[in-house]
């Protein structure tokens, strides 16, 4: 895989200063990474496992739509058109209202009287699956009681290829399976819940710069297309494609295509990525959601797999769309088959009704674009005023999970035996991570600042808070419930006070520090969503060592949305104890004091490894353009060897391993037992889908698809409508008059019959089911050696043997409670793709045979217990 990407490697390195960057640096077509055409679009699958009803429901729906209620369904109503982040025509003719698509993957955003929970890489924190599912549940049951028909998360891409990564936070792991458990968990939470879940960003998400052109204008570059991920089959495969094959697994309803590019081809209109990956290989039966803005055709978009275009208009707020109108006249014209508008509307249908959803949903009840309780219902426009927020409280009782999550999610990484405390007799807090935002803790538009605690980091994946529980608050609580003496300065910036606080007798002094990010189109302090080096904000390095050095007994408390480096300080004997406790939602102070004072005792593990220095991860951010004006090329030329892969085959040096974390007490490995199981062999798909289906009839008069004349032409909406009969004036396509054959490419409108991958499975998303065959079930005991109880998490490594594998990946885990003294048995499996590598030649997944080895232990580099599977 070495030379696949070596002309684009060159190219970054002779044009890394900005101000060379010119047309003549622009690197020749011919020598880009490009994405291979896979048509047509794969229709839906009747018989697909756990869609059956929801196909027969959506048949029995769309067979009554014309034409123009199709495209409704499948085009957003325009920026700011309606009260949600995005929504789509309605089809009132059948009382089916608008579809309310809305952030976030932490709570409803723009809302009132919502909670906001722990963020995914918090909750990958746990390595609890039960807590995964809850905390999908109950964010599934808040969207729901606001109106919210999908909510936008999941989120497993970025997967986290890159520490710097803006939004890693939002997601889970960079470790593909413990993203792959909290995704899947996640969406059976939400839709269990009645929501449609959407899998985002498919793919290759993986840095904030230059993922759209315009707003890399806003930080100063001029490049004509966004980023291109260049991204090999079997990375593809092994790595980033993993997770989006449990969440299709579990049954998601929706998947979001990203903004960047993908080898040179726009991810919402890349055909090998959305035809053949998506839906042919993973047999992915929902529909597929533009990003924001991130589609840029009409016609080739369609056939290339995209459903839904979100938020309808061409860019924000142009009141022209690439589908909505030219959609209804591309189906007449031909351009788009028949069969293709159908399935976009069956799909997103399906998803509607398999989450158990009915045409009579109840209202929409909040605006995203205003706490007023009386506005305009058509924001942009000015039109619709009536009352738009009814303030529904949808909390419930989250709030203990969410104490929960996030104390269970608190990673101790360093303990000297201070912890827990126990009515300590002093306690300074110092730091304005402790502390509150002045201001309030919702008063930075989307999060886009670092005041106060940092308890959500900042862009679209953001929530309003309910209340938030500051450590201070917390700890201040605490502290005089015990009867303990209680100071806290909340800034870094009292050096004088700070010392002669920390300097007297009888202190634990717990220091609160923290590293923010983002989404790109919020910069803050200089970091354009992505972060612009991995140490601490605030001089949160300085703030430590000051008080490490005038106090001996010093407690470090990091929230953050990823690794940063520790490297100067980590070991100094006057810090006691170092616990990360990641991007922790409304309860971050409670959570904290719960671990802190032992109520909980630690359990959660490093979803991510902790480099020494910022090369050590061998991966970077590119923050500036290396093609000229061309797209920026990101050559993902590590293959599949990033976090602890990478760490391992490099011996690249580092502080704290994936997987690592301690507890309060202690526990021992013994009895590692191996079992195997005869699923038979492997069996490749063979056979053909039926043709495609067509549902419905249309008319092919365009007299038939003009604005109805009493309609109220609402300023700036997207319709299905033409202004005019004649197709060329109603359509002012730049390019109009090509047809399909000119312009799309061969097999693009075929509706016969396709023969089915080998990989993809007969009817069962998520792939070939023989590749989630149990191959062995492993055992080991683990004993409780300590004098407390505390949970346990267990994890199972796999080598795959090959010269070109990680040393070992992970494969399963789990959280047990264990009383002391007593032993518990941790039960894990490996299934067929547990054991396999993909295969670029046959196109599937194949079992090497090399000799694999299995190992039990607590982290990725403590290992104690190892088996040879024969
Ligand atoms: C990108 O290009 C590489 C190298 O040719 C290829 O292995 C991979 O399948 C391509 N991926 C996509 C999505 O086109
Ligand atoms: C399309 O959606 C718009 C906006 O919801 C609605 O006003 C219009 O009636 C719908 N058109 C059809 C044909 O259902
Ligand atoms: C149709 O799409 C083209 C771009 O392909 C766009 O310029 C035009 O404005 C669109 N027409 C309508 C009615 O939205
Ligand atoms: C408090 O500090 C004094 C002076 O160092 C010491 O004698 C005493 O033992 C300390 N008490 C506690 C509870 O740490
Ligand atoms: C790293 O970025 C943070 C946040 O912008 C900033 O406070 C800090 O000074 C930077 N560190 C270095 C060493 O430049
Ligand atoms: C650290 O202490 C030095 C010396 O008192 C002071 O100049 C500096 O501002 C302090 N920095 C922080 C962040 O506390
Ligand atoms: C540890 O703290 C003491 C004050 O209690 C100080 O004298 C000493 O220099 C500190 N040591 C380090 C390594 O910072
Ligand atoms: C579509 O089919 C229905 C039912 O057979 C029929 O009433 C209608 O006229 C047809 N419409 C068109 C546009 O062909
Ligand atoms: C269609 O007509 C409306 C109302 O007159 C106008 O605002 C809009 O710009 C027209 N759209 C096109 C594509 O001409
Ligand atoms: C068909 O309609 C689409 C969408 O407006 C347009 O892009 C295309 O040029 C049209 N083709 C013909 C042959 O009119
Ligand atoms: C088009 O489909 C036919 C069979 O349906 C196949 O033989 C041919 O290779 C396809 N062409 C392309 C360019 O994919």
């Amino acid at each position: 895989m070495k030379s696949l990407f070596a002309l684009a490697l060159l190219a970054s390195s002779s044009s890394a200063i900005a101000a060379s960057i010119g047309p003549e640096h622009q690197l020749y077509k011919r020598d880009l990474a490009t994405s291979d055409p896979s048509y047509p679009s794969p229709w839906m699958d009747p018989e697909a496992d756990g869609w059956e009803d929801a196909y027969a429901k959506a048949r029995a729906f769309v067979s009554q739509l014309t034409l123009l209620e199709k495209v409704n369904l499948t085009t957003g109503v325009g920026w700011e058109g309606e009260q949600c982040v995005g929504q789509n025509g309605a089809i009132p003719r059948l009382g089916l209202r608008s579809l309310c698509m809305h952030d976030s993957p932490v709570g409803v955003r723009g809302s009132d009287f919502n909670s906001v929970f722990p963020s995914g890489q918090t909750a990958a924190a746990t390595f609890d699956r039960i807590l995964m599912n809850r905390r999908g549940y109950a964010m599934g049951e808040e969207a729901k009681g606001k109106g919210v028909t999908v909510l936008l998360g999941p989120v497993a891409g970025p997967l986290g290829r890159m520490p710097e990564g803006g939004r890693n936070w939002e997601g889970f792991s960079p470790d593909p399976v413990l993203t792959g458990v909290g995704i899947a968990e996640t969406i059976k939470g939400i839709q269990d819940a009645g929501t449609i879940a959407c899998a985002k960003h498919f793919i290759g998400n993986e840095q904030e710069h230059f993922r759209q052109v315009g707003e890399a204008r806003g930080y100063g570059f001029r490049i004509a297309e966004s980023l291109s991920s260049n991204i090999d089959d079997k990375t593809m495969h092994e790595l980033y494609l993993w997770p989006f094959a449990d969440a299709v697994r579990a049954g998601v309803g929706s998947v979001m295509c990203s903004y960047q590019q993908v080898n040179n081809s726009y991810a919402c209109q890349n055909s090998k990525l959305l035809n053949d990956l998506l839906k042919n290989e993973l047999g992915f039966q929902g529909f597929v959601m533009s990003d924001w803005q991130a589609q840029h055709t009409g016609a080739a978009s369609a056939v290339a797999g995209l459903d839904m275009t979100m938020p309808g208009d061409t860019e924000f707020n142009t009141g022209r769309s690439f589908w909505g109108a030219n959609l209804t006249i591309g189906v007449v014209n031909g351009t788009v088959p028949e069969y293709r508008i159908d399935d976009m509307a069956m799909r997103i249908m399906a998803a509607f009704f398999k989450v158990g959803k009915t045409i009579d949903q109840p209202p929409i009840n909040f605006d995203f674009w205003t706490s007023d309780t009386y506005g305009p219902v058509h924001w942009v426009a000015k039109q619709g005023y009536q009352q738009i927020n009814y303030h529904v409280d949808v909390q419930a009782d989250h709030g203990v999970l969410i104490r929960e999550i996030a104390a269970k999610g608190t990673v101790l990484l360093k303990n000297t035996g201070v912890l827990p405390l126990s009515k300590p007799k002093f306690v300074a807090v110092i730091g304005d991570d402790a502390g509150p935002n002045i201001r309030g803790p919702n008063s930075c538009s989307d999060r886009g600042c670092d005041d106060g605690t940092l308890a959500m980091a900042w862009g679209s994946g953001t929530a309003n808070f309910p209340y938030l529980v500051t450590p201070d608050a917390a700890l201040l609580a605490q502290a005089v419930a015990d009867g303990s003496r209680y100071e806290s300065i909340l800034t870094n910036y009292a050096p004088a006070q700070t010392r002669s606080l920390v300097q007297q007798a009888n202190v634990t002094a717990i220091v609160f520090v923290n590293a923010d990010s983002g989404e790109g189109y919020i910069n803050v302090d200089s970091n354009e969503g992505d972060r612009r080096n991995l140490t601490l904000w605030r001089n949160g390095d300085d703030l430590v060592k000051n008080v490490s050095s005038w106090c001996s007994n010093t407690i470090v408390v990091i929230h953050s949305t990823g690794p940063v480096l520790v490297t100067d300080w980590y070991d100094s004997p006057n810090i006691t104890a170092i616990l990360w406790a990641g991007i922790p939602g409304q309860e971050s102070g409670n959570s904290i004091t719960d671990v802190l004072y032992g109520k909980v005792n630690p359990s959660g593990r490093t979803p991510f490894t902790w480099g020494a220095t910022r090369e050590s991860f061998g991966t970077d951010v590119l923050y500036t353009p290396n093609n000229g004006a061309g797209a920026p090329q990101q050559d993902f030329s590590e293959g599949v060897f990033i976090d602890y892969r990478h760490f391992d085959k490099a011996d690249a040096p580092l502080i704290y391993e994936f997987g690592y974390g301690l507890s309060y007490t202690t526990f021992e490995y013994s009895n590692i037992q191996v079992q195997k199981s005869n699923p038979g062999t492997y069996t490749p798909t063979t056979g053909t889908t039926a043709a495609a289906p067509t549902f419905g009839n249309f008319s092919t008069d365009l007299n038939d698809y003009v604005f109805p004349s009493n309609l109220q032409y609402v300023y700036q909406y997207i319709y299905p409508y033409l202004n005019t009969s004649d197709a060329r004036n109603a359509s002012q396509d730049p390019h109009f008059g090509q047809t399909a054959a000119e312009f799309l490419p061969p097999n693009a409108t075929d509706s016969t019959s396709q023969p089915l991958l080998r990989s993809s499975g007969k009817s069962t998303p998520g792939g070939n089911r023989k590749l989630y065959d149990v191959m062995y079930t492993i055992t080991a005991d683990i004993t409780n050696t300590g004098s407390i109880a505390g949970d346990e998490v267990p994890q199972l490594y796999l080598s795959l043997g090959g010269p070109d594998d990680p040393k070992v990946v992970l494969r399963d885990f789990d959280r047990i409670r264990i009383n002391p003294g007593q032993t518990s048995q941790f039960r894990a499996t490996l299934t067929r793709r547990d054991l396999s590598n993909w295969d670029t030649t046959l196109q599937d997944w194949v079992v090497s045979e090399y000799p694999k080895t299995a190992y039990v232990g607590s982290s990725s580099r403590k290992l104690d217990l190892s088996v040879v599977l024969a």
